[in-house]
């Protein structure tokens, strides 16, 4: 359906067309405005600017509703794995069982690093943040492959470095982990499915494998589902910009990581654990801290509540709500957070502060709990979000680099400082 918007500007009308969704989105298509009026559009944060057509995600966040590919993320948390999430997410449909079979070898063929690689790792001081050894290894890795930077060779080649890709960031993450703690680096084994593999490199140790459990491992693939794509974010729009340079994938992907990594943004996992530490180490039940995050003048904010695109729940809190619990109790595991952030978000749902202001629990409020159950580190929880979100951004790369108009991204602004002035000599400056 398309039709017109009536704009008045300086008293002339001009007639912009309107595009709809195939879910009756409306937008209105501004693209011709400053060639024919010399004005452009406002909108800091872009949080009333749609960035480009997309077939991948589709959210509506005053209903809740998240969906890949069509596919609601219940059913796909429920009953998809992490792999063929990926698959469905890069390529637009399930796989049938060869497909499947096909891009689960592509990601064994690929699992190991470059040998030279592993000295890489070795330039890092101890103290370094895994998601700054992440997105500088991602980047690294291009280096690798020279065909990576041939524009000519990005279609082709584009299956082998998507698998590559998803494959190696966790063999990378989980070595970033063992360097960080001083510990000997494990080889992924090809008889292991992706989430195994990850749990394996991750924890075990020479001679001594790491044991395995089902529900782990379940529980880790479904965050990773959770987070495998999520529209025009932060970090996927950061890719998606990088990418129409005609950057080469890796170096889109390592600058997503790096937008990843902000507290407002993927590190919000690590900073909701952190609260609750806090929290719990003051012996407060999570009432003090309330307070104070409604006082404006402390600057703190409830981590892991709100968001800028749901309004009344994210599906994928509801949906890690349940695990996180289930994850406890098969674990047999009591866990203090867990009691205050039940309580933050009772009180929370309850006050005015919050609910005036639309603010609910999000992804990261409670899967920071479950990945502490797993024991995974604090400083790991965005790299596991990084995890998860690299199907997202090579899904996101890969209709950016199909896109025959697509155009190198490139905002405008207003300008607000000063006119022209003369330049003066150093003498004559006071
Ligand atoms: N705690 C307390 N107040 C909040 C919070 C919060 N978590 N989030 C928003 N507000 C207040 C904010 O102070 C403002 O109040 P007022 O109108 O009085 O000035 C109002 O709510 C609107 O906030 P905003 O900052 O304009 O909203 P935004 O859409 O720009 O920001 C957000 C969205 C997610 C950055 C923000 O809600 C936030 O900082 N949340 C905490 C960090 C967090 O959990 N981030 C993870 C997001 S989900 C994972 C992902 O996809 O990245």
């Amino acid at each position: 359906m398309t039709g017109n918007a009536e704009l008045i500007l300086d008293g002339k009308s001009l007639s912009l067309p309107t595009v709809t969704g195939s879910e009756g989105e409306v937008g209105i298509d501004i693209s011709s405005l400053r060639a024919k009026t010399g004005a452009i559009t406002l909108d800091p944060a872009y949080g009333n600017t749609g960035s480009c057509y997309s077939d991948i995600t589709f959210i509506d966040g005053e209903k809740g509703i998240l969906r890949y590919r069509g596919y609601d993320i219940a059913d796909l948390a429920e009953k998809s794995t992490f792999v063929e999430t990926s698959f469905l997410l890069i390529y637009g449909h399930l796989p049938n069982a060869e497909e499947l079979q096909t891009f689960s070898n592509l990601l064994t063929e690929n699992q190991m690093l470059h040998e030279s690689m592993r000295f890489n790792f070795q330039g890092f001081p101890a103290s370094a943040h895994p998601m700054a050894i992440l997105s500088a290894m991602i980047n690294a890795a291009s280096s690798y492959y020279p065909n990576l930077i041939c524009t000519v060779n990005r279609r082709e080649r584009f299956p082998n470095h998507a698998a590559r890709l998803i494959s190696q960031v966790r063999t990378i993450a989980a070595y970033s982990y063992r360097v960080s703690h001083g510990l000997p680096t494990i080889f992924p084994k090809s008889s292991l499915h992706y989430t195994e593999n990850f749990l394996h490199m991750m924890f075990s140790n020479p001679g001594e494998d790491y044991e395995l459990k089902p529900e782990i491992v379940r529980a880790l693939d479904m965050i990773f589902i959770l987070h495998a794509d999520h529209e025009q974010n932060c970090s996927t729009s950061t890719v998606r910009m990088v990418a129409s340079s005609q950057a080469n994938l890796y170096a889109s992907a390592s600058a997503g990581v790096c937008a990843l990594w902000g507290p407002l943004h993927g590190g919000a996992n690590q900073a909701v654990l952190e609260m609750l530490e806090q929290i719990h180490q003051d012996g407060d039940d999570g009432t003090k801290f309330l307070k104070a995050v409604k006082d404006k003048t402390s600057n703190r904010r409830l981590m892991g509540f709100g968001h800028r695109v749901y309004k009344n729940f994210d599906p994928r809190a509801l949906i890690i709500k349940a695990q996180c619990d289930k994850v406890l109790a098969q674990l047999h595991r009591s866990d203090p957070l867990l009691e205050i952030a039940k309580k933050l978000e009772e009180i929370a749902l309850n006050d005015d502060y919050f609910i005036s202001r639309k603010l609910y629990p999000n992804v990261d409020f409670y899967s920071g709990i479950i990945m502490r159950a797993i024991g995974i580190p604090v400083d790991m929880f965005t790299v596991m979000f990084a995890i998860g979100r690299m199907p997202g951004w090579i899904a996101n790369f890969k209709e950016v680099m199909e896109n025959p108009d697509s155009r190198i991204s490139r905002p405008r602004q207003i300008y607000t400082g000063e006119t022209l002035r003369s330049y003066r000599p150093m003498a004559e400056r006071a």
